[in-house]
């Protein structure tokens, strides 16, 4: 460990931060898949490799390991020690006021948190310790992206910190082997929240981790690219009728299926809180999932791109810095933009990126700087906004052209994430970082439709995210 004092202005030390590969194809399983009973980590993993050096870690310190679940990368520490809990918050600058995800490998393990610390009993096999409202929850989507809220015992063997001073605590069973097979060898459950820096686009890559938290911790388990992409869903059984309090990888729809919750309510907003373009005042959310660069979010609902993202690109332009008392820009704009499912290349605009379709570049990858394009007026002649004074920007109120020919409205760089909502989902978080590390100005964001699919999921993160929303 290498400690240095001086680090960043931040109260914390600074470690190396280690990515440790572990594409590992063997990771364990179930002993009995149909009672989830037993996770069984293969012999030579608990012996030697990255993750029984994470598990150590784990076990020895303080400091928490990152490692991949199949939402998004976790911030992980044994849940039943406060040091190691603290260590959570420390690394993320976290405010310790939030409860945290306790991650199980298997149903032994967590009902042996369902009895207080003084029972002395075997529990790993009392069926009867899980509520029966969760039962159908977990028959269909455990392993998997569902965290439940349970009673938290008392005394429990929990630490307190975990849950933030509530009486319950949260409860997943990850269905990552990798995560899994973690928790085994740690022989705890990890408390674990994501493991981005506070108020960042949650990681779902081991390099956003590193980018993040790179000094703040020393393990970071890489286990490749999350297939979910957005953060479980939450549900609370304990009261009635029964809530989704956060939306997630499994949707509404498919937890109203099961017996018990058909009249599930929802305990989110999912619809935009403004009614107008105006921008939200700052301060009046808390901010979460949110890159460096400014969001702008255009609900599906918006309609037609063209006219709306050509004004906003003018808008920008013209607040640009003014040199001379004219309006000339010292510089363009340069605006990322995420197209979903209806957004045509370039949301329309006439532009091609590279003469390709689909300039845009894989999610997974990171967006390269040479394939941003530049937009001149000429570009937008069919969507020229009509300035207040009534002339166009173009021209000057006698028609003629009054600016050199042709300026730079914006710089452009586009990430199309599919029209498929699970590539969405998957491919979000990623697309947030990749355009703040090409240094955009602001984010351009096609929202997509659906209430009660995963695609509440992704819009409940970009409406959070966001900092203007065009309804
Ligand atoms: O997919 C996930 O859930 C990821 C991965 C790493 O497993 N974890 C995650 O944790 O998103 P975190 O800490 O970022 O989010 C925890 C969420 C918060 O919305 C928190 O308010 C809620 O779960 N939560 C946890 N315990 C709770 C409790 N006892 N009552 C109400 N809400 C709770
Ligand atoms: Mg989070």
């Amino acid at each position: 460990m290498t400690v240095n004092m001086a680090c960043e202005n931040r109260d914390v030390q600074s470690f190396r931060t280690r990515i440790l590969p572990a594409k590992i194809t063997n990771l364990g399983q179930f002993e009995n898949p149909g009672t989830l009973d037993n996770w069984v980590v293969p012999e030579d993993l608990q012996v030697k490799g990255p993750l029984q050096e994470a598990a150590t870690h784990l076990k020895n310190t303080s400091i928490p390991v990152a490692f991949p679940t199949e939402t998004v990368y976790g911030l992980g520490a044994d849940a039943t020690r406060s040091d190691a809990v603290k260590g959570i918050y420390k690394a993320k600058g976290r405010p310790s006021d939030n409860p945290l995800i306790m991650h199980f490998c298997d149903l032994s393990m967590l009902r042996n948190f369902l009895v207080p610390a003084t029972e002395t009993r075997d529990v790993s096999k009392a069926d009867d310790l899980i509520p029966e409202i969760y039962k159908p929850l977990i028959k269909k989507f455990w392993p998997g992206p569902l965290t439940i809220l349970l009673n938290n015992p008392q005394p429990s063997k929990l630490a307190p910190e975990v849950t933030a001073g509530l009486s319950t605590f949260g409860a997943r069973m990850p269905s990552a082997p990798l995560a899994l097979s973690l928790i085994k060898l740690s022989g705890v459950p990890l408390a674990a929240p994501s493991a981005n820096a506070s108020t960042k686009p949650s990681p779902t890559a081991a390099e956003h981790v590193f980018h993040d938290l790179n000094g703040r911790i020393e393990v970071i388990l890489d286990g490749g690219p999350c297939q979910v992409g957005v953060e479980s869903t939450v549900v609370d059984g304990l009261c009635d009728p029964p809530v989704v309090l956060r939306p997630g990888g499994i949707s509404i729809d498919e937890i109203r299926e099961c017996a018990g919750w058909e009249s599930a309510i929802k305990g989110y907003k999912d619809k935009s809180e403004v009614g107008s373009s105006a921008p939200r005042a700052p301060g009046m959310k808390y901010k979460h999932y949110s890159p460096k660069a400014k969001v702008v979010l255009f609900e599906a609902s918006s309609g037609d791109p063209k006219p709306q993202i050509s004004s906003a690109l003018f808008e920008r332009s013209a607040n640009g810095e003014q040199v001379n008392g004219n309006m000339e820009k010292t510089r363009a704009p340069f605006i990322g933009i995420v197209r979903t499912k209806k957004w045509v290349p370039f949301a329309g605009l006439d532009r091609r990126g590279n003469g390709e379709e689909d300039a845009a570049i894989k999610i997974t990858q990171q967006v390269q700087k040479d394939e941003s394009y530049v937009v001149t007026e000429a570009d937008l002649v069919d969507t020229r906004p009509v300035l207040l004074n009534g002339t166009t920007s173009a021209k000057d109120s006698d028609g003629e052209h009054n600016k050199p020919s042709n300026p730079t409205i914006a710089h452009i760089i586009e990430i199309h994430l599919g029209s498929e909502t699970k590539h969405i989902a998957r491919g979000l978080f990623s697309a947030l970082r990749d355009l703040d590390k090409n240094g955009v100005d602001e984010i351009f964001v096609e929202g997509i439709e659906g209430h009660g699919d995963i695609a509440a999921a992704v819009m409940n993160r970009l409406r959070k995210a966001a900092t203007e929303i065009k309804t």
